[in-house]
């Protein structure tokens, strides 16, 4: 059965792009996003209240993620990303089914395992949090496209919480990366996706790690891509906004969220308290 052609007639450009995460991680999505697609008004729901996602059953990953896509549509949003490799391993079936084919989802696995299916032929490495490397859904995509890749994926769990505790640039990270990414596994790859939207946030020490050896695929580029190609074609592109609206809802106030909304957005953006 060919699939139904989807219509997207009824949104408008001007309405907001919604952006979700456990975390700070999908603002290195969201940041991306803002480069590429500088006059869209965003909205981003950060869940740091039920965090590490990468840690919850899947049943609790779907609950979270329903809620927070039907808060954003109830925000008018014109499209969802979830840029979340947890919630996307585990919940992109039914964040599709509640959103209805009423506006595009991207989400941040299918986009990277294909263009790494298309443009990459060698040992690939993924490393995750325990809930997407259990899901497998990075082997499974990339062998869809291209059984030929060997890909190994190692789940490096002890990550988020340090970049939510904002060790960055720390002995505790460097000592984590150093015992992670030496992991027999890894031994031999040649491309590392890093398959956790927070582990952007350590891009400098983990290629530090690994000097020229290896590509680091940037997956915030890719998936902001994407997105920019479906709004393009359906002709929602926000191109007619000098001042678009960054607007930030949190489960849960935290510090480190609040400074690397900051850093990345500028200081006159909204945080916003709203529990699920
Ligand atoms: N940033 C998320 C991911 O891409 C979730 C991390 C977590 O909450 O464990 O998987």
């Amino acid at each position: 059965m060919k699939p139904k052609k989807q219509d997207f007639s009824h949104l408008s450009a001007h309405q907001p792009i919604g952006i979700f995460d456990s975390g700070v991680g999908g603002l290195t999505v969201a940041r991306e996003i803002k480069r590429l697609l500088p006059q869209e008004n965003l909205i981003y729901f950060g869940d740091t209240k039920h965090l590490p996602y990468g840690e919850k059953s899947r049943e609790a990953i779907i609950g979270y993620a329903v809620k927070i896509t039907n808060f954003l549509l109830e925000k008018n949003c014109k499209a969802i990303v979830i840029a979340c490799n947890s919630a996307t391993a585990n919940a992109l079936k039914e964040v599709m089914e509640s959103v209805g084919g009423r506006v595009p989802v991207v989400d941040v696995i299918n986009p990277v395992a294909e263009k790494v299916a298309f443009e990459i032929h060698n040992n690939v490495g993924v490393i995750a949090t325990k809930a997407t490397v259990n899901s497998g859904l990075y082997k499974k995509t990339i062998h869809k496209h291209n059984k030929y890749i060997k890909v190994d994926e190692l789940a490096t769990p002890l990550l988020v919480p340090a970049i939510e505790e904002g060790f960055k640039n720390h002995p505790i990270t460097h000592a984590m990366i150093y015992n992670y990414l030496s992991n027999n596994k890894l031994k031999n790859i040649e491309t590392l996706i890093l398959g956790c939207t927070h582990y952007p946030l350590l891009m400098d020490e983990i290629k530090q790690y690994y000097g020229n050896r290896v590509r680091v695929i940037d997956s915030p580029t890719i998936v902001a891509n994407e997105l920019k190609m479906i709004l393009d074609r359906h002709q929602i592109l926000n191109t007619d906004n000098p001042k678009p609206e960054y607007h930030f809802y949190l489960s849960d106030l935290t510090k480190n969220f609040e400074k690397i909304s900051k850093k990345f957005f500028g200081k006159s953006i909204n945080l916003e308290l709203k529990s699920l």
